[in-house]
């Protein structure tokens, strides 16, 4: 999968955010080194601090589905001018399954940046750290 099939697959995954509070729509996708690719939005709460982010979304359906190993791609679309670059939390569960995570920030128009997760999260706490 090319990184602009990627960016198409968070594009779509979108259309599913549930955001009714901050009317900011996300969509993230994961791709994975044996080419599987797993897709998440945000999906808010009325109890506000109950939201989840389009990345962990993505990422827990991952894990849940038994996909640990060999995340080497992200795309993260949001409905904002400026690319959507992952929260701190998100940084941080990401962090935990591939530090060296490629992330494509996309921002509404389609433009995008790209960063390692480790210049986004230096000095990571992860399962070494323990
Ligand atoms: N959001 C994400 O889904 N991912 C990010 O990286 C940043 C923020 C969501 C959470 C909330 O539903 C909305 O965007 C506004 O913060």
């Amino acid at each position: 999968m090319t990184e602009s099939e990627l960016i198409q697959a968070a594009l779509a995954a979108r259309v599913n955010a549930y955001a009714p509070y901050s009317g900011f729509q996300v969509g993230a996708a994961l791709l994975y080194e044996d080419g599987s690719v797993f897709t998440g939005c945000n999906v808010e709460n009325a109890a506000f601090g109950s939201t989840i982010c389009a990345e962990r979304t993505a990422l827990v359906k991952a894990v849940s589905e038994g996909k640990r190993e060999g995340l080497i791609l992200l795309a993260v679309a949001g409905s904002g001018e400026e690319p959507c670059w992952p929260c701190g939390a998100c940084r941080q569960m990401l962090f935990e399954f591939a530090p060296n995570l490629k992330i494509l920030a996309i921002s509404k128009n389609g433009t995008y940046e790209t960063a390692s997760l480790n210049t986004l999260l230096p000095h990571g706490f992860g399962p070494a750290s323990l």
